[in-house]
Parts: C-alpha cells; structure tokens; sequence
C-alpha cells in the first residue's frame, strides 16, 4: 500500500496556514492518517536551514539560496515525506519545489534548467501527487500580511517586482502542469475557497481510490 503526496503553494497573504488546516482536518475526517511537513523545514536539520534562510544577516548568494532549499528538502525527503508514503499516510506539505521555481527561478532569475537539476538529483520520480496553488493579487497578499503585523522575513521584504515574478512563475507552472496543479482564487472569503478546496480534494481522492481499485 502506498500513500499519496498533497503540496500547497501560494504568494503572501494567500491564507495558505489556514488553508492548510482545513485540507488536514478534511483529509483524518475521511479517516487518512496525515504527516504534515513545510519546507524548508520540517525536520530538525530543516528547520535549521530554514532560520538561516529566512533571517539569514547579510549576504545570501542566490545559488546559495537555492541549494539551501534543496538541501532542507532532501532532509524532508528521505526522514519523512518517503518514509510516511511508503506506510500509507498521506503527506501534506506547506510549499515544495513548485516554490523552488517560482522564488529562486521567477524571483530570482536562477536558470530553470539549473532548478530542474537538483530536482532530478534529489527526488528522483518523487513529485506532488496534488498541489493546490492559492492565488491572490499582490496588493491584497500585502494588505492581508501588513494586517497581522508579524516580523517579516528575507522573501516578504522582496521587491513588487520580485512578488509579481513569483506569482508569474507559479501560474506558468499550472498551466504546465495543469493534471497536477490546482490553481485556487484565494481572494475571497475564507468559506468561499475552502469550498473550492473542498472540491479539488473530493475528486482527487475519488480518482486515487478508483485508480487504486483497477
Ligand atoms: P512560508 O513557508 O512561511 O511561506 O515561508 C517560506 C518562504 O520561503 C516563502 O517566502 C517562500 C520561500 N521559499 C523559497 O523561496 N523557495 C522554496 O523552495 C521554498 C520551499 C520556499
């Protein structure tokens, strides 16, 4: 028996941790046992490797930004997420490499090719089974961000520019992957995209179990 592997991804603002509670809840209210990871983070060397690159002072070289994610997810890789799939749970995870794209590769303007590399390289055929992007203008992620108020870090301190070539990025990706990637308007009210959510998440797993079934 092998479980499946569910990624949510989404600019600032995109209500993505209370997204992400929804979806857990809705998926061990259909009796599925759920390990949820973020990235990066999610392990103990993760979370390390995530303070540095989110409060790091000084300098951070792009590359060095980008092997840095990748090194945090190959972490998560082989202590949880492999592990987890292979006993049947479903993984559910705040962000993977679709963010590697969109942030290193959009934001940044680090070469796709080079990207796809360390995927290769550090996954192998593993890849989301689904992912839901949450999707909101740059001005409301702001006001929604600026709202609470919290210490912001190396990525929320970006340029319009750059916020606007991540969120490009990602709905570049959905239209490439348009079988894997759910892009969700995440502008509305919180019951308003949970009940889209709700949707996307009923026909996947109606489609795992009969593609289980065959
Ligand atoms: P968050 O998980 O609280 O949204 O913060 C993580 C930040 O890290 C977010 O701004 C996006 C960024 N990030 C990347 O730049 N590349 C990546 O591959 C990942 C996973 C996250």
């Amino acid at each position: 028996m092998t479980g499946f592997f569910i990624t949510v991804e989404g600019g600032d603002g995109a209500g993505k941790t209370t997204h992400l509670t929804f979806i857990y809840e809705w998926l061990r209210g259909r009796g599925m046992n759920v390990v949820r990871t973020r990235e990066p983070g999610g392990t103990d060397v993760g979370e390390s490797i995530r303070e540095l690159l989110l409060h790091a002072v000084g300098k951070m070289f792009d590359d060095t930004e980008l092997l840095l994610m990748f090194a945090a997810r190959m972490q998560n890789i082989e202590q949880l997420i492999k592990p987890a799939i292979a006993k049947g749970d479903c993984v559910l995870c705040d962000r993977f490499t679709d963010a590697s794209y969109a942030y290193q590769g959009g934001g940044r303007g680090i070469n796709m090719d080079r990207i796809a590399e360390l995927e290769q390289w550090v996954q192998g055929d593993l890849q989301p089974d689904l992912t839901i992007i949450l999707d909101v203008p740059i001005e409301t992620g702001m006001k929604r961000t600026q709202k609470r108020g919290e210490v912001s870090d190396r990525f929320e301190r970006e340029s319009m520019t750059f916020k606007k070539a991540v969120r490009q990025s990602y709905l570049d990706r959905a239209a490439c992957f348009p079988k894997r990637i759910q892009l969700i308007d995440a502008s509305g009210s919180i019951e308003s995209v949970e009940s889209n959510i709700e949707a996307v998440l009923s026909s996947f797993c109606e489609c795992w179990l009969s593609g289980k079934a065959t």
